[in-house]
């Protein structure tokens, strides 16, 4: 069930039977030249809507900007600070807790995203620990999954891709996003052939160590074929632990 295709009679009678809550988070940032600038929203929300529609999950609408400050010197990225994303999950947390959800899952599609979810995290159950959360607020869960890390995921990245995975704009995850919009295709030469790896910091640091904007990875390998087989492997993963975590047994 997608939240913005009910209405509120429909919601309503959802929370009769769940309080839980599927929400997608992704980025809007480059991901190297042969990759969709949407793609960290987009696969994770292929995969929440999949899982929504198997077992009759609410997902909420995508975050579809994260904290990304390290791709920004490349054109278009769209960045949050981190305060500012903290912020974001906080509220949604908050308003949605309001209507009476209290399991908060929230599906990742971006790496850069998983401190500051985190530190989400840790605000709003700070806020239940110290008297300051919003009047009548129930007691809320909150879980962080990365749709890439689910244990069946990575077992088929590395039969289909090995060392060729790398960590961003991965041929995995171009898979996915090419899987959900086949329109959406690009060729593109990889040079070198993998892409060097390294540490982290600011956009123009970024961009002096890995200039086409992979990091060690070859995302030529993506194929709509590839992004299917994953995305039935991801709603495997994502489809047990969001039982699991709903029913209170994890
Ligand atoms: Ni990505």
């Amino acid at each position: 069930m997608r939240l913005q295709l009910c209405t509120w009679q429909e919601v309503e009678s959802y929370l009769q039977r769940s309080t839980g809550i599927i929400i997608p988070i992704g980025s809007t940032e480059q991901h190297g030249p042969n990759g969709l600038i949407g793609t960290d929203a987009i696969c994770p929300e292929t995969v929440a809507f999949g899982v929504g529609e198997r077992i009759g999950a609410m997902v909420a609408p995508t975050l579809s900007i994260g904290m990304a400050q390290h791709h920004m010197a490349f054109p278009g990225t769209i960045t949050f600070r981190p305060t500012t994303l903290i912020a974001v999950v906080t509220d949604v947390v908050n308003a949605l807790a309001r209507h009476g959800f209290d399991s908060f899952y929230f599906l990742n599609g971006h790496g850069g995203n998983i401190a500051t979810i985190s530190a989400a995290f840790s605000e709003i159950y700070a806020q239940s620990s110290l008297g300051t959360a919003p009047e009548d607020r129930r007691p809320v869960r909150c879980r962080l999954a990365n749709w890439f890390m689910g244990a069946k995921v990575k077992a088929l990245s590395k039969e289909l891709f090995g060392d060729s995975e790398g960590r961003h704009a991965t041929p995995s995850e171009v898979s996915l996003s090419y899987y959900a919009y086949p329109d959406a295709v690009k060729q593109a030469q990889m040079t070198p052939k993998i892409a060097p790896v390294g540490e982290i910091r600011d956009a123009a640091d970024y961009r002096r160590q890995f200039p086409d904007g992979r990091i060690g990875s070859d995302p030529s390998l993506a194929s709509v074929e590839a992004g299917e087989r994953l995305y039935r492997a991801s709603m495997e993963d994502v489809e047990a632990d969001y039982l699991a975590f709903t029913q209170k047994g994890a």
